[in-house]
Formats: C-alpha cells, structure tokens, sequence
C-alpha cells in the first residue's frame, strides 16, 4: 500500500489517509510518499510500519543510530534537530489552542532547545534476555515486546555506555540469571562521576550469586558506586553491599545547589535542560520572600530547593515515601525551609489542609496523567495567587489550564522546552495567576 504523509501528529506518528481511514506511520515527514503495512487496525484508524520510502522529504538525515526505526527509543532521528523542535513547538501550540481556544497563542513562547541533542540521558532501563548462552541488552522495538540489542545508545551520556559495554560482557558468565532479570536501570551522575546499577527482578534471586557478579561489575568499573536489586516483593531498590539510600544516591549538583538522588525515586532525565526548567519556575515565581509555597508532586525536591530559598517556607507533598526522606534530606543539606510529607494527593488533600490554608503560590509536577482531581480538591480549599505548573505531557496540562481558566484564573505563560530530542516528548512550565 503507497501512503502520502500529510501531517506529523502527536506520538511520533505520520498521519497518512486511506479510502478515508486514518493511518499512523512512524518515523517519516510531511508529503513523503511510502510503502508500508498495516500492523494494527482499529474500526476508524490503523497502525503500519515503512516498508520503503518512495519519495523522501528534502529535510530528511540518515539517523546517527543504527538501530533507529526499529528500536523504540526515539521518534525523529530523521529529522534535523532544528526541525524537529520546530515540529514539537507547532504540535504543542496546537493542543494548547484546541483546548484553550485562539486567543491562549499569544502567551505560548518558543520552545527552548536543548543544548544537546544526543548523549543527554543520565538515567536508561535496557531489557534483557537470554538466548542460550548469550545474553542480549537493549530496548524494545516500538510497541512490541521485542528485544533490539544495542551496543550503544546514542541518547545516554558517553558514562553509561561504558557501563553497558562491561555490563554485557560480565553478564555473558552470569547468563543463568538473565531469565530472572527484567530490567536494568544504569544512572550515572556527571558532577558526582559515579553511578549506579538497579537490576529489577521477577523473583527473588539468590543474594550471594548476585552479589558476586556486582563485585566483578564494581572491580571493572570505578565509576561504578554501587549495584541494587529492586524486586516487586518491595518496594524500593536495595544495595547489595548493604548500603543506605544516602550512600547509593547520587549527587547532582542543580544551580547553587548540592541534591542526593537516592536510587529509584523520579529525577529528570536531562540535567543542562533541566536547570534551565528550574530557572523559568523562579523567575515565574517571582518570589520576595514573605510567601509560603505549596508543591505537589514534590518528588525529591528538584524544583522545592530554589524555591524555598527565596521563599518564606515551602511545604512538599508526594506519595513515594523514599522520595519524601530524599527531599528532606536535600533539604537538610542546603539549609533551606522546605518540609516534605507523604501524602497520596488525590486522596489525602483535602485532610492535609484542614491545618494549613494560607499559601500564596502553588507548585505543581505532576506524571503524564495531569492533576485534574487533585487541582479540583486543592483549589476548593484553598485560592492561591499564583499557580506554576510544570508538566511531561502537553495533553493533560491543556486540560488542566481550561479548568483553571474556566474558574478564573488567568493563564499568563506558557513555556515548552525540549527535554527529550530525538523523541516525541514534550515538557513546559505554565502560570495561572489569579484574576
Ligand atoms: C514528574 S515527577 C516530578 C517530581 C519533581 N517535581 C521533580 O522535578 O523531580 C512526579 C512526582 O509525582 C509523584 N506522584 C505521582 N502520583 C502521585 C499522587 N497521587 N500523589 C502524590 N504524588 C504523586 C511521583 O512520586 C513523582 O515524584
């Protein structure tokens, strides 16, 4: 079937027609001709995979790695990073104008690009699996459970690489355990030059043969700090050397500030775009020291510490317990106000401000589903002035800006910045200021 690419869509799709079906195709640009075959068909829509490219955009590049378009991992190594931040701010401004309406454009500023376009992630989870003797790491192919085995991945910094390198070739003596191994998550620090490895399991294997593979992983490796297991019998990862998560956690070194990221809980994935996220929520915040700061989805304490800083106090919430201790710690440690509780907050908000009502500013993080409920519950208490929402997912943040909108609070800003090249992802930060 010949296909003719109309659009770039959501998802890192090509959006073709066909006998007016709508066909999602990945990995192309708009007007290019392709062959390709259904792998999956809806009543109204099907998913195909390029067979051949029959006539290809001008703007298309060869990808720099060889297993693009069959690994999972990235979405546009087809394109120019220039082009693809181009794709990303007009499929972000049209969601932001679907939901909010014409007249939102005008606050919706450029996307900030990233300052590198590969080699940026300080954190990858590669699959496993066993084919008799070897072993094979690598990601799964696009919406598959199908392994593509990689010998490098070109989004990771150059650390983790050299630890995928040894990884694979000690686990080649360890095979027998790949079976049991689902995942494995190398994070690696560049201010700290040290890293970690969390193997996640099926089931409990045995502590001293797994043990003794970590010591030939850390005698190769020296920048390698310390190896966990993580298995669903509980719930955060431990050290296999017995360590505490102060110990195993590295340090990242975020503006002024000196944070531990304990091993398993959420810090973001681009530390340089990072910084410059944490930069726009200040300025945003605008801050002169009187307020008092409510944050959800607090995690460790990545956006609370430059806040708190220049605030009066901060009070943190999430419902992941090892990131609470963390963000205490964090706190701790750079001497700021900021106290962080566990609080699950679609379910305890409201019970948490029976206490404490008067916040001026209300931060928010939250994963891609948005906080609809939890922005409902908490805006039905209390009436901040000001509310900055940081968010992964452009979809839920228009959806949660309208409500806003609709119950008077002003949109003022809005800020995509590209965190994730070469992929679909889309992160910005938002202000709704109180009318
Ligand atoms: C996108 S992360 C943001 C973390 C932090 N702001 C940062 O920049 O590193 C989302 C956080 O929300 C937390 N979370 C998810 N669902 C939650 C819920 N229902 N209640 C409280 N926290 C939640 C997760 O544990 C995670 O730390």
């Amino acid at each position: 079937m010949h296909l003719k690419i109309e659009k770039i869509v959501p998802g890192g799709w090509g959006l073709a027609k066909m006998n007016g079906k709508v066909i999602f195709v990945p990995y192309v640009l708009p007007n290019e001709i392709v062959k390709a075959k259904i792998f999956l068909e809806k009543k109204d829509y099907a998913f195909a995979e390029i067979i051949e490219i029959i006539s290809p955009s001008p703007q298309r590049i060869s990808p720099i790695c060889p297993h693009f378009g069959v690994c999972g991992g990235c979405d546009y190594q087809h394109i120019p990073y220039d082009l693809q931040v181009k794709i990303k701010e007009n499929l972000f401004k049209d969601e932001i104008v679907r939901q909010l309406g014409k007249g939102i454009i005008d606050v919706v500023k450029k996307i900030i690009p990233a300052t590198n376009p590969f080699f940026y992630r300080n954190r990858i989870h590669l699959k496993i699996k066993r084919e008799r003797h070897k072993v094979h790491l690598g990601f799964f192919k696009k919406n598959t459970h199908e392994l593509i085995p990689l010998e490098k991945c070109f989004l990771a910094i150059p650390a983790i690489n050299e630890i995928l390198i040894m990884l694979k070739t000690i686990l080649k003596t360890y095979a027998a355990i790949a079976n049991q191994i689902k995942t494995i998550e190398i994070f690696f620090s560049p201010n700290e030059e040290k890293g970690i490895i969390i193997l996640h399991t099926l089931i409990e294997i045995n502590k001293k043969y797994l043990k003794n593979m970590a010591e030939k992983l850390i005698d190769s490796l020296p920048a390698l700090k310390d190896v966990l297991i993580k298995h669903s019998a509980f719930t955060y990862p431990r050290s296999l050397f017995d360590k505490g998560y102060t110990e195993s956690g590295l340090f990242f070194k975020i503006n002024n500030f000196k944070v531990i990221c304990y091993p398993g809980v959420f810090f973001q994935v681009n530390t340089d775009q990072n910084k410059k996220l944490l930069n726009i929520v200040a300025e945003l915040a605008n801050l002169s020291g009187n307020e008092k700061i409510l944050e959800l989805y607090a995690g460790m304490g990545n956006l609370s510490l430059l806040l708190a800083s220049k605030a009066n106090k901060l009070i943190g919430l999430d419902n992941n317990k090892l990131a609470v201790r963390n963000a205490n710690y964090n706190a701790q440690l750079n001497k700021v106000r900021a106290f962080f509780k566990k609080i699950d907050v679609d379910k305890g908000i409201k019970d948490f401000l029976k206490d404490e009502t008067l916040f001026d500013c209300l931060v928010l993080d939250p994963p891609r589903q948005g906080c609809l409920n939890a922005l409902k519950q908490t805006l039905n208490i209390i009436k901040p002035k000001k509310i900055i929402y940081v968010s992964c997912h452009p979809a839920t943040l228009a959806r949660d800006l309208r409500f806003l909108s609709h119950i008077g609070y002003k949109i003022k800003y809005i800020q995509p910045i590209d965190m994730f090249p070469q992929t679909h992802h889309i992160e910005a930060v938002a202000m709704a200021v109180s009318s």
